[in-house]
């Protein structure tokens, strides 16, 4: 596999440019040439920015007429992409849980593996060199530290590394092989949103450009994938402009108050959840904290406190709401939960069974990582309006993690 080698000098000018992204990062502040517009704060706005941003993403990959995904930015010939043995995707925060769900994208539309490791983990991983491995860094900023420090290890132990970032030129960018931009624009909001689903729409589509180099697609395939990707825009609108968002904040404003909000998902759904608790984590500072369906029995369930209703919020498409699952809500409901389920929109089984039930338009299993999570920022952007809480700006937090 051809790879240029990470040499001494390359690591002390990326160093030299860490040193100024902190002072850039320090120096971060709101450019007064942009502003909220209609909206209240930016993280409402970039919500609402994300069918553009998608839109613009999706269209530029694609050649219609030889039905194929165009990548020029990764330099490996597709004889070294059929010898890819390995993936592994790091990141921190939302754009680790991108990865989460990139994993399940990647292992359905190949037959390749991935394992998915946060930044600061991946330091201490002891299996140091794998042969004809990928290594896909996601970062918005491209320039958080845990970050950088395991790209530069994956380099040094012979990776090829692509970096998915939304800043051109950001440091990430000189110490990967391949950059590819999510082109999300500027996010002002420290809460991530329109970076988030822009990480996963380059994510999908590398996926299938990976699956389509190494065999595992076929044209007619990568078409009407690449067809489904792009309908996943529309639900995203449908959503924005839905009689649905009354009832999610009726569901956030019954979860404003409480300490505690446990999240329950399947499958994909399980890492939705996570950057769904993670945006309630930051906007509202309550603790959320994200299971899987399944799992919830196995202990997570005694954090139901029954004397002041704990918010249960389960992310159900269909092919999600088996027998088993629909016991756990149950459960949880006899143990005294407050039942909040998002659903697809012609689901019956649970109507007057749970306290609130928001719809959500049908999608398939790759569109709905998508148009979950728009529903979810929704609710948890409401939960810290309702609280009065700085949106933009949280408590303790910067739009970029450096450290010295
Ligand atoms: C997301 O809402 C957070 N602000 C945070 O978790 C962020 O995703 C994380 O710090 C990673 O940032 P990056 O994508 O710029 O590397």
């Amino acid at each position: 596999m051809t790879k240029t080698d990470i040499s001494a000098a390359d690591i002390d000018t990326a160093n030299t440019d860490r040193a100024a992204d902190i002072n850039r990062a320090a120096a971060t502040t709101v450019d007064p040439g942009l502003s909220t517009g209609e909206f209240p704060d930016y993280m409402l706005k970039e919500i609402y920015e994300q069918p553009r941003v998608l839109q613009d993403i999706l269209t530029g990959r694609y050649d219609a007429a030889r039905q194929r995904l165009v990548f020029d930015e990764i330099t490996l010939t597709a004889d070294e992409i059929r010898s890819l043995r390995h993936i592994c995707i790091i990141a921190c925060g939302t754009s680790f849980h991108a990865g989460l769900i990139a994993k399940d994208f990647v292992e359905r539309l190949t037959d390749l593996t991935v394992d998915v490791q946060i930044a600061s983990e991946f330091l201490f991983n002891q299996r140091k060199h794998r042969e004809n491995a990928m290594v896909i860094a996601i970062s918005q900023s491209g320039m958080t530290s845990d970050t950088l420090d395991a790209v530069q290890m994956a380099r040094a132990n012979g990776a090829y590394v692509v970096a998915i970032t939304n800043v051109m030129d950001s440091t990430i960018t000189t110490l990967a092989n391949a950059s590819l931009y999510i082109q999300a624009d500027i996010e002002i909001a420290v809460p991530a949103t329109k970076s988030y689903t822009a990480q996963l729409a380059i994510l999908t589509l590398l996926a299938l450009y990976l699956g389509q180099e190494r065999g595992t697609q076929r044209p007619t395939e990568v078409a009407l994938f690449y067809a489904e990707l792009l309908d996943s825009v529309d639900k995203i609108v449908r959503i924005l402009a839905s009689q649905s968002l009354a009832k999610i904040e009726q569901a956030a404003a019954a979860c404003a108050q409480a300490e505690n909000i446990l999240l329950l998902g399947r499958g994909t759904g399980t890492a939705t959840c996570k950057e769904a608790a993670l945006k309630v984590k930051e906007t509202s500072y309550r603790h959320a904290e994200a299971f899987s369906v399944l799992e919830f029995v196995h202990g997570p369930i005694a954090l139901i406190d029954p004397g002041v209703a704990t918010p249960v919020v389960a992310l159900l498409p269909a092919d999600s709401l088996d027998d088993a699952t629909r016991d756990v809500l149950f459960k949880a409901k006899a143990y005294g939960a407050k039942l909040i389920v998002f659903t697809e929109e012609s689901e019956q089984r649970l109507v007057g069974q749970v306290d609130y039930q928001i719809f959500l338009p049908k999608a398939t299993p790759i569109q709905m990582p998508f148009v979950a999570i728009v529903a979810l920022q929704l609710f948890a952007r409401h939960i810290a309006c309702i609280l009065g809480c700085d949106i933009d700006n949280p408590r303790y937090l910067s739009k970029v993690v450096v450290s010295h």
